[in-house]
């Protein structure tokens, strides 16, 4: 075996070594390792190819040449098992990725509103169509707003009808701001809002009137099957030269026939006591035919607004005249939808209200 032969033999078993130690690299770092020993620094191909200074021209032109093509196959080897792990690396990630796209799909239901939200929906709609702007307000009402302003005082008897919730607040008065017992400050807030515009139109001598809805939630101490501590009410004013308990029973039939969607059926005013309404009653409504038909059914408290009530929004009670009402949203949905326990629409059970949605 001559010397060169033998130096080819040495680079063919290099060649092989490296292939077969690449070919056992495990991961990408292992095969960068493995690349270091060969081809790194002090690697084995590289010693060889520093090996070459030192022979003689025409032999380091041969070795030169040999050490080339095993650089080359030891390079090749190298980007045949780099291309294999990323190879590999892909089919594993797409395995882990994989679709079974003839699994049936999950089906998210559609929700859909509340009763109460519907029926609140749905008063708004009618009085609307009837000319009554629509307004919002607090919860966390004021002593003033919720009683006082409402012709019902600090030690009036009638405050007991309406026993709340206190928050540790007070206000300018000293006095306790509550959670509202009922729509009825909305009365107060909006006509004092609006009170300078509607005093000023009709010091010109024009038509002015204050015709609003305040719907909105309401607390009381209360709970059972007709009265929870947290419902709906929506309250009504409307007050002009001229407004007066007729207009108040024909917005109210007008009201209740589109709401429930029938002509057939009557309403009864009940003599009543409210503080900020003189004459008061109670709304009863009967219906003549369906499953509640002949039962009188109480949906409102109303009353021709109290001239110190007018007063304390801030207007002429010799110029402003109307009636306000209060009306349970929950009780009109109980009706509407034909729901015995009011505690139904608070428990959250998904059978009760996907008959709505
Ligand atoms: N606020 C009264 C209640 O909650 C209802 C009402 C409103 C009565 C307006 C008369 C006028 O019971």
């Amino acid at each position: 075996m001559n010397a060169s032969a033998s130096v080819s033999d040495q680079l063919d078993q290099l060649v092989a070594r490296a292939a077969s130690e690449f070919a056992g690299a495990a991961t990408p770092a292992d095969l960068e390792n493995a690349k270091a020993r060969y081809l790194g620094k002090s690697g084995q191909l590289t010693d060889l190819m520093k090996g070459l200074a030192q022979l003689p021209v025409e032999e380091k032109k041969v070795r030169g040449a040999a050490i080339n093509t095993a650089k080359q196959a030891i390079e090749a080897a190298l980007a045949a098992r780099r291309q294999a792990l990323q190879d590999a690396d892909l089919e594993r990630q797409l395995r882990a990725e994989a679709l079974d796209v003839t699994l049936p799909g999950r089906q998210r239901d559609a929700g859909g509103l509340h009763p109460i939200a519907l029926a609140w929906e749905r008063v708004e709609q009618v009085f609307a169509s009837m000319g009554f702007d629509v307004a919002d307000g607090p919860e966390i009402e004021s002593d003033w707003f919720n009683f006082t302003a409402l012709n019902n005082p600090p030690n009036h008897p009638a405050r007991s009808m309406q026993d709340t919730f206190y928050v540790d607040l007070e206000d300018e008065n000293g006095l306790p701001y509550c959670l509202r017992t009922h729509t009825s400050p909305m009365q107060i807030r909006y006509a004092t809002a609006h009170a300078r515009r509607h005093a000023a139109a009709l010091a010109r001598g024009e038509v002015s009137e204050i015709r609003v809805i305040a719907p909105g939630r309401t607390y009381r101490v209360d709970n059972d099957a007709t009265h929870s501590p947290m419902f709906h009410q929506v309250e009504g004013l409307w007050l002009g030269e001229n407004v007066s308990f007729k207009d108040l029973k024909a917005t109210y039939l007008g009201f209740c026939k589109a709401f429930f969607e029938t002509d057939d059926l009557i309403l009864r005013f009940r003599p009543s006591y409210f503080p900020f309404t003189e004459p008061s009653a109670e709304i009863d409504i009967q219906f003549q035919s369906g499953p509640l038909a002949g039962k009188w059914l109480e949906v409102s408290g109303s009353g021709q607004v109290h001239p110190q009530v007018v007063r304390n929004m801030g207007l002429d009670p010799e110029r402003f005249i109307g009636f306000a009402f209060g009306s349970g949203i929950d009780r009109l949905a109980m009706l509407r939808y034909g729901i015995s326990d009011l505690r139904l629409f608070f428990e959250g059970d998904v059978r009760f209200l996907s008959q709505f949605a």
